[in-house]
């Protein structure tokens, strides 16, 4: 679905679009995906991992906007993009009342308020869209995400430990966190 625009402030005083991502925004959409690969340790894959083309997504843009119960939300600063938060409800009839999310922002924003922003906005449009549960996973050393999630009242349900393991040998546990909307 396409939430509607919205407007918000940053810790530094500039402002900051939430908006969908469309799709003829594609390309930059993936580089910037591409890039976040190479800036942080705690998404799932490595950027080599990422063989997506640029068509592919399209059509995945295209799915999020064009279906009700998945949204894609891009930050933008200065018309430029800065991260994005992506959701999809669960559809089976158990478990329609659930959606799960992925976040990434930049790491030239990091620190603006741009993570909370498109966490606040997306919990709106869930609960609007009926979702009651919301659950994510995390890597244990993603203390700032886990601080993210605490802060607006996401609980840790539990961990499955040695889950992620980086190619310097580092392992970290796979951190289960929920919240009731
Ligand atoms: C995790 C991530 C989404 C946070 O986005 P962000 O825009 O930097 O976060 P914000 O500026 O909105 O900060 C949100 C909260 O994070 C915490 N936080 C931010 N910077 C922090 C830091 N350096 N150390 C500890 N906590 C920090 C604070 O609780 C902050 O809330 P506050 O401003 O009320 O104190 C971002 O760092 C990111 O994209 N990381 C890489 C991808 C990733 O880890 N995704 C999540 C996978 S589960």
């Amino acid at each position: 679905m396409l939430v509607a625009e919205k407007q918000c402030t940053l810790k530094n005083g500039k402002s900051a679009i939430l908006r969908p991502i469309y799709p003829n925004e594609a390309e930059t959409f993936l580089s910037a995906y591409i890039q976040t690969s190479s800036e942080t340790s705690f998404i799932s894959n490595y950027p080599e991992e990422i063989n997506i083309t640029v068509e592919q997504e399209k059509a995945l843009l295209e799915r999020f906007n064009e279906n009700p119960n998945m949204f894609f939300i891009g930050a933008y600063v200065d018309d430029t993009f800065a991260g994005s938060i992506s959701l999809m409800k669960k559809t089976n009839i158990k478990e329609k009342h659930k959606a799960t999310f992925g976040i990434a922002v930049l790491q030239k924003y990091w620190g603006m308020g741009i993570g909370k922003a498109l966490m606040i906005y997306a919990m709106e449009q869930a609960k609007a869209m009926g979702v009651k549960l919301l659950d994510l996973r995390v890597l244990s050393g993603n203390a700032k995400a886990i601080k993210l999630y605490e802060d607006l009242g996401f609980i840790k349900a539990g961990e499955i430990p040695g889950a992620f393991i980086l190619k310097d040998g580092a392992e970290h546990s796979d951190i289960i966190m929920y919240k009731r909307l």
